[in-house]
């Protein structure tokens, strides 16, 4: 049986350098999510592959508390959920090549033009994401909001580390099927497009 405190992780225990081997405690793939929310992406994809560790970044605190909450008691030992400010963490905190996967799901957009800096992804973490990610790892952002996708699509498919790939894999459950996050179903239900793209680390 698991505990919440078996689930969430204080990011000062992790040290300078994260060491995810000793925060998972074996050397599996890791794949990272920030801004899990309610942790709905993160359950499935840890429920569907015991063979992969996945770490949540939410930096909202009940969002961090009910997702940890949460993969405690579905008794998830390859899942860890974190709270802090994902983007200086992925900037300066992971280790070259230590991702298998980076996932982005409907990271705030900022709509306002002078909150624009605010953004996650912006040139700094696409750098920092071809980066992190080992060879043939996947980088996978999706959004409803078609200018801050269409930066992200820019600042993505400018770094040659970075090839395009199909969004939905066999990593990413039943084709068709969506990642069935919170915003992707209410999104959906509300009829909004959906813009995906996914790249995969080939040099
Ligand atoms: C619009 S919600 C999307 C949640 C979820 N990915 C989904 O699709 O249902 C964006 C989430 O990202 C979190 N977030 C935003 N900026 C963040 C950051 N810099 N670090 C960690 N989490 C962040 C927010 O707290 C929020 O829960």
């Amino acid at each position: 049986m698991l505990t919440m405190n078996d689930i969430a992780v204080d990011p000062l225990s992790l040290g300078e350098a994260a060491d995810f081997s000793a925060l998972f405690g074996n050397d599996r793939p890791v794949e990272l999510e920030i801004g899990c929310g309610k942790g709905g992406f993160l359950l499935r994809q840890a429920r569907a592959h015991p063979e992969r560790n996945y770490l949540g970044i939410e930096w909202a605190n009940a969002y961090y508390k009910f997702a940890a909450d949460r993969m405690a008691r579905w008794g998830l030992g390859n899942v860890r959920v974190m709270r802090c400010d994902a983007k200086p963490f992925v900037l300066r905190r992971v280790a070259a090549g230590s991702l298998a996967a980076l996932h982005v799901y409907h990271p705030d957009p900022w709509p306002k033009r002078r909150h624009r800096k605010r953004r996650l992804v912006q040139a700094d973490f696409a750098e920092a994401a071809a980066r992190v990610l080992a060879p043939g790892g996947r980088l996978a952002v999706q959004s409803d909001h078609a200018e801050y996708f269409c930066q992200m699509q820019a600042v993505i498919l400018s770094r040659a580390e970075f090839m395009a790939a199909p969004f939905e894999d066999e990593t990413i459950g039943a084709a068709g099927a969506g990642l069935q996050t919170n915003y992707e179903v209410k999104y959906l239900r509300e009829g909004r497009a959906i813009y995906r793209l996914a790249v995969v680390k080939w040099t």
